[in-house]
């Protein structure tokens, strides 16, 4: 009932089923003459009605243990509206509710697959994202709850950070890894339209493109790095390589977010980015969490570079 603002529909729905079981009984009341009638071994009543020349409709009366169940399947309404969830917000008295009966069966579930991650419990980071079947584990744990923003194959997309290369926005050891996954993450880049206007952020567009060796107009650069040491110094260092306290990109590398072209990067300066990773802390256990960590560890650190990544070619392009 959460996604109501007021009570009015708790009411409204709560009348709606009391009042169809009072309608019932009230039914009920106004037929009494008519139920307590006994069916007599003959034709009681006819109701006129003759088909296919001797084909008669007779109104007997129904069955007493017909009305017994009516009236019983009436209070059993009652009853149940008492106990369990029904009329509105009412909780009933038994408190059941079906979030619960989800928690419970996960907590079994959990509780089921605990002797597989046991083994985990011990080892570090390093020896789990070597181990083949915490491997498996991990890829099938990404490819339920993770691959649908960083692509099947790990590489990310626009916006969704590559998480196969060695280019960390946080920070790669598996600590800051599990941070990331526990808790999420929100990036935010200010916008700065308020205080620069669109032919300066073009210079320092150029800048931070010759930051990185890519094609700029030695002018622009010159009047842009001033700006950039005024304003983008604070998040993203004197040197552009970023601060992964803040999830400040390093901008002198070959690894974008969001892209390198000039309108690119002004719309990032002019309108700036916020970009969220969700906590998974709700959704995952620790054990998967720690697992997923090694997994997505492995992606940038084990020797075949691998790490049981998906088939790369199933994945959105890289960020580039
Ligand atoms: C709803 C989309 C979404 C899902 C689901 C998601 N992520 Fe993310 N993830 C992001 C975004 C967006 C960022 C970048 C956040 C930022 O810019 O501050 C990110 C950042 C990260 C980072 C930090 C990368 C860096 O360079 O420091 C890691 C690691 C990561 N995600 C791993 C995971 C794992 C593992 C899962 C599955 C448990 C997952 N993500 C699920 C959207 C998602
Ligand atoms: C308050 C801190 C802060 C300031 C100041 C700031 N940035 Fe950022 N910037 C960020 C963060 C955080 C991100 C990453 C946003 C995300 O996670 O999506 C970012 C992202 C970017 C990107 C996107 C990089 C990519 O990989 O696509 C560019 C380009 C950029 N900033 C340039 C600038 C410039 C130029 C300035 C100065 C005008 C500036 N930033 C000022 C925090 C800042």
């Amino acid at each position: 009932m959460s996604d109501f603002i007021n009570g009015f529909w708790s009411y409204f729905i709560a009348c709606i089923a009391l009042g169809g079981i009072a309608w019932c009984l009230w039914l009920l009341y106004t037929q009494r003459r008519w139920l307590g009638k006994r069916p007599t071994a003959g034709p009681v009543d006819d109701t006129g009605h003759v088909w296919d020349g001797d084909l008669t409709e007779l109104n007997n009366p129904v069955p007493r243990w017909w009305t017994w169940m009516y009236l019983l399947l009436c209070l059993f309404a009652l009853g149940y509206l008492l106990l369990m969830p029904g009329l509105g917000a009412f909780q009933g008295m038994l408190g059941y509710t079906t979030a619960d009966e989800v928690r419970r069966h996960q907590a079994q579930l959990a509780e089921q697959v605990k002797p597989v991650y046991a083994r985990f419990e011990t080892m570090t980071v390093p020896q789990i994202a070597a181990d083949p079947a915490a491997r498996q584990i991990g890829e099938r744990l990404f490819l339920n709850t993770c691959a649908q923003c960083h692509g099947s194959d790990a590489r990310g997309g626009r916006s969704f950070p590559n998480l196969t290369d060695a280019d960390w926005l946080y920070g790669g050891t598996p600590e800051v890894i599990q941070q990331t996954i526990t808790h999420g993450r929100h990036g935010i880049m200010p916008p700065w339209k308020a205080s620069i206007d669109a032919a300066t952020a073009s210079d320092i567009a150029h800048y931070v493109r010759s930051l990185s060796g890519l094609a700029a107009d030695p002018i622009k650069v010159f009047r842009g790095q001033r700006e950039f040491g005024n304003v983008c110094v604070a998040c993203h260092g004197v040197d552009g390589k970023g601060n992964q306290a803040l999830g400040a990109p390093n901008l002198t590398d070959d690894t974008w977010l969001y892209g390198s072209s000039e309108a690119t990067i002004v719309q990032t300066i002019l309108e700036g980015r916020d970009n969220r990773m969700p906590a998974h802390d709700a959704v995952l256990t620790p054990e998967q969490i720690k697992i997923l960590t090694a997994w997505v560890w492995g992606l940038s650190n084990m020797s075949d570079g691998s790490g049981g990544a998906g088939a790369p070619e199933a994945g959105p392009a890289a960020s580039q």
